[in-house]
Order: C-alpha cells, then sequence, then structure tokens
C-alpha cells in the first residue's frame, strides 16, 4: 500500500490531537499529508469522502472517557473499503477509560482496517496556571514518540505482505463502554468576561459546535457548549471563562489527584 501520502482525520478543539497526528505522519516520513479537519461546524455536512488507498491516521480527544460525542457523526461521513488506518485518542492525563476500544469499533463500522492504536496525553482542556494538568503536553518528549511510533508503523506496513481483517490490533478496553450521568453538566458553558471583551469575534470562528454569535455583545448556546475550552484557549483577552462552581470543583479534582506524568502508549 502507499504510505507515500496519509490522511490525518481529526476532531480536535484544542489542537493536541491534530499536533499528535502531525508527529505520527511526520515519523512515517510521508511525503503528503492531507488534513481532514472535522473541528468545525462545516463537518456536520461536507460531502461523503470516500478513502480507498492512502493509510489515514484518525484522531480524537476522550471527554469524560469516552470519544467526544461531536467527533461522531462528523467521523461518519468517512467512508472506507478496508482501508488500513491508525487511531488516536488525546486524554487529559486522567484517563482514557473505553474512548481508544470505542474508536476502533467506530471506524471499523467505517471500513477502515485498525492496524495501530495509540493512547497520547494532552494538555487537559480545564487546565490553567492555577489548576495545571498536563499544561503544555504535548510536549517535545511526547512528539519524538509519536515520531517513533510514526517509524514503527512504517516497519510494520512494510513488513506486511496483505493487510486485511488478521492484521487488526484491537486495543483496550470494555465493549459496554463507560457512561456518565452528565445531565447536571447538560446547560453549563463558557461565558464572557464583557468588560476584557473587545468583540474581536476570534471565538465564535473557533467554536466546534457554533454556540457563539457575536451582537453587541458576545452571546452563547447553552446547550449546545460542549466545553471543549477552544474559546478560553483561544481569547486573545482572556475573556472567555468556563467559570461554574460544579465544574470548578471537578477539575480542580482531577488536578490534585492525577498529578502523575502519564506517558503515551501504543498497541500494535
Ligand atoms: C468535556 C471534557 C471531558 C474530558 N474528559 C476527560 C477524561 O475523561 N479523561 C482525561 O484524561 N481527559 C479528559 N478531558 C481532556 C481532553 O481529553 C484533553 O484536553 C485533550 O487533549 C483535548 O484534545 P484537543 O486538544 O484535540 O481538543 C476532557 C475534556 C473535556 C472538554
Ligand atoms: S475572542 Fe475574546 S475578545 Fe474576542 S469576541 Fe470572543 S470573548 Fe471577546
Ligand atoms: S462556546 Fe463552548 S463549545 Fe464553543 S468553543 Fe467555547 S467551550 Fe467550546
Amino acid at each position: 500500500m502507499n504510505i507515500e501520502a496519509v490522511k490525518l482525520a481529526y476532531f480536535s478543539p484544542t489542537g493536541t490531537t491534530r499536533k499528535i497526528l502531525q508527529g505520527i505522519a511526520e515519523g512515517l516520513g510521508a511525503e503528503s499529508i492531507e488534513h481532514i479537519d472535522l473541528t468545525l461546524p462545516e463537518a456536520d455536512t461536507r460531502e461523503l469522502k470516500e478513502i480507498r488507498d492512502d493509510l489515514v491516521l484518525l484522531g480524537v480527544p476522550v471527554y469524560e472517557g469516552r470519544v467526544a460525542r461531536t467527533a461522531i457523526p462528523r467521523l461518519q461521513r468517512l467512508k472506507a473499503d478496508k482501508t488500513p488506518a491508525i487511531i488516536v485518542v488525546l486524554y487529559g492525563n486522567r484517563d482514557f477509560e473505553d474512548a481508544l476500544i470505542e474508536l476502533y469499533d467506530i471506524t471499523k463500522e467505517l471500513g477502515f482496517l485498525p492496524i495501530a492504536c495509540g493512547a497520547f496525553v494532552g494538555e487537559h482542556s480545564f487546565a490553567n496556571e492555577n489548576r495545571p494538568m498536563a499544561n503544555g503536553r504535548p510536549d517535545f518528549e511526547d512528539i519524538m514518540k509519536a515520531k517513533e511510533f510514526g517509524l514503527k508503523i512504517r516497519a510494520k506496513i512494510n513488513g506486511l505482505d496483505v493487510i486485511d481483517e488478521s492484521s487488526l490490533i484491537k486495543p483496550p478496553g470494555n465493549t459496554t463502554y463507560i457512561e456518565r450521568d452528565r445531565s447536571a453538566m447538560a446547560d453549563k458553558a463558557a461565558t464572557t468576561v464583557e468588560e476584557d471583551c473587545t468583540l474581536c469575534g476570534d471565538c465564535a470562528l473557533l467554536c466546534p459546535v457554533g454556540a457563539i454569535t457575536i451582537e453587541d455583545v458576545v452571546k452563547t448556546d447553552n446547550v449546545a457548549c460542549i466545553l471543549c475550552n477552544a474559546c478560553v484557549k483561544g481569547c486573545p483577552t482572556g475573556a472567555r471563562v468556563v467559570d461554574d462552581p460544579m465544574i470548578n470543583k471537578i477539575a480542580n479534582w482531577v488536578s490534585k489527584n492525577f498529578q502523575a506524568r502519564r506517558e503515551p502508549e501504543i498497541f500494535m
């Protein structure tokens, strides 16, 4: 198969998933890299994309131990025909639980053949200076590990005569995926500190679910917001915040209890 041309398909509101896929592709030494960015709302209505011959790297963030829900229908607009895939989840140093096995099941259903899987660590969406959670990751070491993973994938593919069902690598995780009650979070959203806001509109352009509109003030659709923190991290004046007592409590707990550095895990 052709590994000189790879496709990267990802949902990545704060960019850590994209960085890791890029690192893996560089390690693979591919001559051409095509990005299929599923982060913004237009990915919900894009034309169905058929992928046959090129190797595909698919990546999503872990939300509550699962594949970020918004990514699923967007991934489902990709169609494959026994196309080899590398699947990757990014998590904020707590745990990836059933996200990788869920991504494996989703991609297999779409016709991909996941032949290598990885769980990498990125700065937690709710991290800040006072509440560190893998701040600054993926760092140099993580990117080096992503590149090494890419090198190993190249060696693996070169050593295979054929890629078929027997080449599949099933990652760890439960078949009945973990289910958390998130009803209390359903109407929580990022908000704006109006006196710090210049109405520049950057947050609206970054929002993966189109939850932000700019009028005489910034308006946020609380129900649509998935709390991805893209607007918080991308606001040039620091005016966007997620400042809710319940979310702060959970985020502080994660920060306090999951400080030990977790390392990327690969399955191949
Ligand atoms: C709603 C939500 C839930 C999350 N749940 C988890 C989790 O269960 N475990 C974890 O380690 N990180 C969790 N994270 C952190 C993200 O997985 C992490 O920040 C990831 O790197 C974000 O990817 P991105 O930069 O591609 O958007 C969560 C983040 C959000 C926004
Ligand atoms: S990015 Fe920040 S400053 Fe710009 S409109 Fe949004 S909240 Fe206001
Ligand atoms: S409004 Fe919500 S969904 Fe949109 S970018 Fe901000 S945190 Fe993410």
